[in-house]
């Protein structure tokens, strides 16, 4: 800004009680009375004001006076001031042009105000001058006191650091201008915490001061840390803060063991694996610095004990490596050293960090279960063996001093049908049952032993007992062969194969021998061929077979195991006799042949000729009742029968009468061909008579009957008086006497015999042609 134009003087008010340094108090006193501004060495700018902060006077602080160079002191000049503050914290005379701040100001709060002045011609309002801008500047006085960044701050350093080691920075903060003067100038010190640390007064830097600070001694400090500005002199303005400073643990310390000699008692039946007890060295240091290990630098029993570390405990577990044995070796000694796991080797130097101790153990007598000499035993024993034979034998003694005696059982559990039984005294094992191979090959028993004198210990082995094979089994067919022979068979055609089995299970395998029995073999109609491979073939010997002839064959083959003792059996193979086509497919067996091969045993035999028996005095009786009833009429009483039935005197063929109980229709296929008929009931169809065989002439009587009826249907027929409905007639017809002479005689009874004794129905005109003799004396039981 061109300085000829602004023609505002600026003006320093010398501040009397101003006590910068270099600040010229005579230099202000002159710029008071109105001269012009010179530079100062602070560089203040020529259009600035300066005024103090936080004044305490009680009139108004002067700040400054506009001149302008047109003002000829006439009052014809008038000053207006804008800007910030302007007419508010800072009023102008504007007559004079005297500037004065109204209230107190905080430099920490504004730090300067820019403003404009202007000069106008108080008549015309015309501006003198033009408008230009200046600047109050607040100065800044020792209004704050330096804070802390942080209360309390935390540190650590590691023990036994060396003097001067940095801890930690603390920094304290000043408000006030760090520009001007030193009231922002602070200077820090240690107000608690010699002598073990101290403080740079100008960084704030804290460090160790004391050589040798042992953690193990004294682990926290509080150290107080003052700052104060003003550079630290009087009067300045302070703050404090704390600082938490722990030394942090280095492994300074060695394990040393509280004692030289340590004892533990074991009992000798201790696990392997489990702890004989514990010892512990003591280590001053923390954490990762107090892990030690142990080990075992000597024994006098090598291998049987171990050292562990326990992790959380740090104590050193001793563990059974091997059994112990009272009666073996009584005590043990052993040399343990501990060392840290992490060593320092800063101070390893110091000495060696590790210690040694001795530790005894002794065992204990523990009263034990006797011992078998094996784990398990295996005896074998044939199957023929006779009861109370000795299989083997089991051994067990007391490991204790006092040896006691021992005592054998089996346990029953395990040979609940007590096959065995054992000798208490010595552990012989014997059978007590007779032995089978093919029922049981392996016994596997339990025995106990318990000392005599204390039942409570006990002991067991198992036992398996074998049971060795003995031929006691002779060989049969593998499977019930069904065999047939074709009747067009030729001679020596194989006709079957068979093959044998036995239970008993030989060393090298079963070598069975066949051959035909010798009592068939004279006049045999089948050959046995052995393979010698455990089959044979069944061969015809001639040809042709007649089922008509025989039809079933039997033929007894023998089957010898070549063992030692040999045994053998005779099994008969069940040829049929049945009826092939050309490729010797079977077509048709005899019936009698099938029966056969279902092969009716006796049982079933004896069942059947028991019915016959049933049957045979069933039909005694009801011959003996019939007799009785021989002479009653066939109806009683007349109501019971319809009108236009004419009843005749039935007179049954007594014990001839064989139509009731026709055992012989059972056997005659004729027989069973006729009885389809019932006879109790006259049938709905009609036949015609000449299905019927006319009765044959040889019989006498039979021409009787049928004159007589031809007569009878004669009468009926011209008979006016007959009813015009078809009606029925009964005539009554006696034979000559019977065929028969016994009821024993099944044989001679024949359907052909039934009609000597038939009473004859004779039918209404529709029927006349039905002169047939269907009714018989089982129509007398009905009607
Ligand atoms: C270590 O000792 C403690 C206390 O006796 C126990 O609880 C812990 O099971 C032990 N740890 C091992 C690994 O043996
Ligand atoms: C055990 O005693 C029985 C009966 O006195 C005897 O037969 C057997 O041979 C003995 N066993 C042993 C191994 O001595
Ligand atoms: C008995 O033991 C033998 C040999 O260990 C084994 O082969 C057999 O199967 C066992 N028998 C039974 C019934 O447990
Ligand atoms: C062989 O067959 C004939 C005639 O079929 C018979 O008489 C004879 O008893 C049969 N031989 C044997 C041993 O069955």
């Amino acid at each position: 800004m061109d300085r000829r134009k602004v023609c505002v003087l600026m003006v320093l008010w010398a501040v009397a009680h101003l006590s910068f340094p270099g600040y010229g108090l005579r230099a202000l006193r002159q710029d008071a009375n109105g001269v012009p501004l010179r530079r100062s060495k602070r560089g203040w700018m020529w259009n600035q004001f300066f005024l103090l902060e936080e004044y305490t006077g009680t009139d108004m602080q002067y700040v400054g006076k506009l001149h302008s160079d047109g003002d000829r002191g006439d009052g014809s000049v008038r000053y207006v001031l804008t800007g910030e503050g302007a007419g508010t914290l800072f009023k102008i005379d504007e007559k004079s042009g005297d500037i004065h701040a109204t209230k107190r100001l905080d430099r920490e709060e504004k730090a300067y105000y820019i403003l404009h002045a202007k000069a106008v011609n108080q008549f015309t309002n015309e501006a003198l001058e033009g408008e230009s801008e200046f600047i109050i500047k607040i100065h800044d006085i020792n209004d704050n006191e330096p804070r802390f960044t942080k209360d309390p701050y935390m540190a650590s350093v590691p023990e036994m650091s060396d003097v001067g080691t940095s801890v930690i920075q603390v920094t304290a903060i000043d408000a006030d201008d760090a520009t001007y003067g030193n009231s922002a100038r602070v200077v820090y010190s240690i107000l608690e915490g010699q002598p073990y640390f101290s403080v740079d007064p100008e960084t704030g830097l804290i460090k160790t001061a004391l050589p040798g600070m042992d953690r193990e001694v004294k682990e926290h400090y509080q150290v107080v840390i003052q700052a104060k500005d003003m550079a630290g002199q009087m009067g300045g303005l302070s703050g404090t803060t704390t600082v938490s400073i722990t030394l942090s643990d280095v492994n300074d310390n060695p394990p040393r063991f509280t004692k030289t000699l340590y004892e533990f008692r074991v009992p000798e039946s201790n696990e392997l694996g489990s702890s004989v007890g514990a010892i512990r060295a003591m280590d001053a240091d923390i954490g990762p610095n107090a892990e030690m290990d142990y080990r075992i630098i000597g024994s006098d029993g090598p291998g049987m004990f171990d050292v562990t570390t326990n992790r959380s405990t740090q104590e050193g577990v001793i563990l059974l490596r091997k059994p112990l044995d009272f009666e073996k070796k009584r005590q043990y000694s052993l040399r343990i050293q501990v060392e840290n796991s992490h060593i320092n080797p800063h101070f390893y130097s110091s000495g060696p960090f590790r210690d040694e101790a001795t530790i005894k153990i002794v065992v204990e007598d523990v009263d034990e279960p006797p011992l078998f000499e094996r784990a398990s035993y295996i005896m074998e024993v044939k199957e023929d063996a006779a009861r109370n034979t000795i299989v083997g034998s089991v051994s067990a003694s007391d490991p204790d001093d006092k040896r006691s005696p021992v005592r054998y059982t089996i346990d029953r559990r395990t040979d609940m049908d007590r096959v065995f039984n054992i000798h208490a005294g010595n552990g012989s094992v014997f059978t007590l049952r007779d032995l089978d191979r093919e029922e049981s090959a392996w016994h596997n028993i339990s025995v106990i032993a318990t000392e005599f004198n204390n039942p409570r210990l006990m002991s067991r082995v198992p036992v398996y007992i074998r049971v060795l094979d003995v031929n006691d089994n002779a060989p049969t067919f593998a499977t019930n062969y069904e065999t047939f022979v074709c009747e067009n068979a030729k001679a020596n055609q194989r006709i079957q194969t068979v093959s044998a089995t036995d239970p008993d299970e030989p060393l090298g395998g079963h070598r069975f021998t066949f051959s035909l029995a010798p009592e068939a073999a004279g006049k045999a109609n089948f050959s046995v061929r052995d393979n010698k491979d455990n089959t044979a073939w069944i061969l015809t010997r001639r040809s042709s077979y007649n089922s008509l002839q025989k039809s079933v064959y039997h033929v007894p083959v023998v089957i010898s195991d070549g063992e030692y003792p040999m045994q053998s059996s005779t099994s008969t193979l069940t040829i049929r006799v049945c009826t092939c086509d050309r490729e010797g497919n079977m077509k048709l067996c005899n019936p009698e042949a099938l029966t056969a091969r279902v092969g009716l045993s006796t049982g079933a035999l004896v069942a059947i000729l028991l019915c016959v028996i049933i049957l045979l005095i069933i039909v005694v009786l009801f011959a003996a009742l019939r007799r009785q009833r021989k002479k009653e009429p066939l109806i009683i009483s007349k109501e019971d029968v319809r009108d236009n039935v004419v009843s005749y005197n039935d007179e049954g063929g007594g014990e001839e009468d064989t139509q009731a109980f026709d055992i012989g229709t059972l056997r005659n296929p004729e027989a069973i061909e006729d009885s389809k008929q019932r006879r109790d009931i006259i049938p709905e169809t009609f036949y015609p008579p000449v299905r019927r065989p006319v009765l044959p002439p040889s019989r006498d009587n039979n021409g009787d009957v049928r004159d007589f009826i031809n007569q009878r249907l004669q009468e009926n027929d011209s008979d006016p008086t007959a009813p015009p409905y078809d009606s029925l007639a009964t005539y009554a017809y006696e034979g000559n006497g019977s065929v028969a002479e016994s009821l024993s005689s099944l044989e001679s009874v024949t359907t052909e015999g039934d009609q000597d004794y038939n009473y004859l129905s004779e039918w209404g005109p529709r029927f006349k042609k039905l002169a047939d003799m269907y009714g018989g004396d089982d129509s007398d039981r009905d009607s």
